[in-house]
């Protein structure tokens, strides 16, 4: 029996999240996987129910199960007041910190179903394969903050350690796919960065079958769009990797693809890269793949190979035969349930 905690949230999360459980359910129909899933809050809907972005059960929960699977967080209500304290994304912040979840894993690849539908070129973008390995704990977003009536700061820091140990996961995803790691940083300015690149020469040097570069990130920003290609493993702390993620998403047509992993010593928590989308909230509209696919990485953390492999084969289905929700198919869009329903359905009917 797997334990899975569900974490919806807000926006269209609890849309996009059933369409994700009704392919796990398929999957575990097919293939006889006992899932358990139990569902709880956070985000907004955490604060308007419990005061508080993450409550301590969801943490618990989270804690005690085999892998989380989030849907969205975000709520326009909460931006309205700079000074609250209280938002919807520190219950993401503060779940990936407690749960030690170091390192965000975002594919970003190019559909050859897709290519029509990305602003960029189509000989720019065809066969693009990039991992980006994000730092998720560390930087800027946790470091020490301070405010007062005039002047705002937020402090990035990183150890040696923190670098090192994604440094490793970037170099075991490099291993298995074209042995090249692109360093993101801004060395030439920032300290953190000069650490970061001293931190992963000396990691390179005990791996000569991997190439590694190393980029400032104002350039890395323009390559990604001009050269995607020449990108295999991207390495990068917590900011660059927010930002630069949402650039690469423009290269696979839709943002409503992208699926990440995030991963610590034990623990692992799958979410689709784009946020709540308040405006498609209930309206059946938003685009469920980026989240079935994460779960389908899920899968693979939990040793589920073949299923994983399964759920993507469909997935890739409904993209050629244009199944899909209306950022990849304006003229005649399918639902969010339609979409998770004919994954569903290749699941159970076909032998993928
Ligand atoms: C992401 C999101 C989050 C981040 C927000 C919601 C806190 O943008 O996962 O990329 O900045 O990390
Ligand atoms: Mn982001």
């Amino acid at each position: 029996m797997l334990n899975i905690a569900v974490l919806p949230g807000d926006g269209i999360g609890p849309e996009i999240i059933s369409e994700a459980i009704k392919v796990l359910k398929a999957i575990s129909e097919k293939r006889n996987i006992d899932f358990n899933f139990n569902y709880y809050d956070v985000g907004g809907i955490a604060i308007d129910k419990h005061s508080e972005p993450l409550p301590q059960s969801t943490l618990d929960a989270c804690k005690n199960s085999d892998a989380v699977l989030f849907g969205a967080i975000g709520d326009p209500k909460f931006d309205n007041d700079p000074d609250s304290t209280m938002r919807p994304e520190q219950g993401l912040l503060k779940l990936r910190k407690e749960l030690g979840l170091y390192a965000n894993l975002r594919p970003v690849k190019s559909y050859s179903q897709l290519v029509e539908f990305s602003p960029l070129k189509m000989d720019r973008i065809e066969n693009v394969d990039m991992l980006i390995v994000r730092e998720l704990t560390g930087g800027l977003y946790f470091g020490k903050k301070k405010s007062s009536k005039t002047s705002a700061s937020d402090l990035c820091e990183y150890s040696i350690d923190e670098i090192e140990r994604i440094t490793k996961i970037a170099v075991n995803y490099a291993k298995i796919r074209r042995k090249k790691i692109t360093l993101i940083d801004k060395a030439n300015v920032l300290e953190t960065s000069r650490l970061w690149r001293k931190t992963v020469q000396n990691i390179s040097k005990k791996h000569s079958d991997i190439n590694f570069e190393y980029m400032f990130v104002d350039n890395a920003a323009m390559q990604i769009i001009t050269n995607p290609k020449q990108f295999d493993v991207i390495l990068t702390e917590n900011l660059f990797g927010d930002i630069i993620s949402d650039e690469a998403s423009v290269i696979a047509g839709s943002i409503g693809i992208l699926c990440s992993s995030s991963i610590g010593k034990n623990k692992g928590l799958f979410e689709p890269i784009h946020g709540s989308f308040p405006q498609a909230k209930n309206k059946n509209i938003a685009n469920p793949i980026a989240t079935i696919l994460s779960a389908a990485m899920m899968l693979e953390f939990l040793n589920l190979n073949e299923e994983s492999r399964i759920i993507k084969k469909a997935v890739n289905i409904s993209l050629e035969n244009k199944i899909s929700t209306a950022d990849l198919n304006k003229y005649n869009p399918s639902t969010t349930s339609e979409v998770g329903d004919y994954i569903s359905k290749k699941i159970k009917e076909e032998n993928l």
